[in-house]
């Protein structure tokens, strides 16, 4: 079975990531999204399991999985026998460190290989980061993430408003 592997930090998923997962599960029999816990980046606004949840909540297709890794990419795509990462590029700015990763992932995983969807005009702008900065502002996001958590990402600014 050709399994593709889609991994990102998905803190939240938008409707840009939806929009590659579709076109993925369309190409791949089956799709491996994967929260990857990547120890460098900040805690995030979402904990890595409510990321997760969060994607459940905005996709269903058949042959779409979802998972947390908190490894190398290379060495999960052995664990899980993939051969083939798929990436979202939406800008030329994306691709040079885009490369980078996929050229490192092929050194230290010699059998995969990345595939790059090109984004969708619509979502070019968009990102989890733009999500987030909009959110604390309170605008409107119904254009930019999966209406099944416009209510999560809301709740959540809001809880760490008053922590603050
Ligand atoms: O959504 P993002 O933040 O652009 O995704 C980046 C991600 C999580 C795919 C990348 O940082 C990653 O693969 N991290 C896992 C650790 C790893 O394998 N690093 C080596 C690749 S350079």
């Amino acid at each position: 079975m050709k399994t593709a592997i889609y991994p990102g930090s998905f803190d939240p998923v938008t409707l840009g990531h939806i929009n590659i997962i579709k076109r993925a599960a369309a190409a791949f029999e089956k799709v491996i999204v994967c929260v990857m816990v990547n120890a460098a980046k900040d805690s995030g606004l979402f904990t890595p399991e409510e990321r997760l949840e969060l994607l459940k909540k905005s996709i269903h297709v058949d042959n779409v999985e979802f998972d947390i890794n908190r490894g190398l990419l290379a060495e999960y795509a052995k664990q899980q026998n993939a051969r083939v990462l798929v990436k979202g590029l939406r800008a030329v700015s994306d691709y040079e460190s885009e490369v980078q990763m996929a050229l490192i992932n092929g050194k230290l995983n010699p059998d995969l290989d990345t595939v790059f969807f090109p984004s969708s005009e619509k979502y070019t702008y968009l990102s989890s980061s733009v999500v987030k900065e909009l959110a604390r502002y309170h605008a409107d996001l119904t254009e930019f993430l999966p209406r099944e958590i416009l209510e999560d990402v809301k709740s959540k600014i809001a809880e760490k408003e008053k922590c603050r």
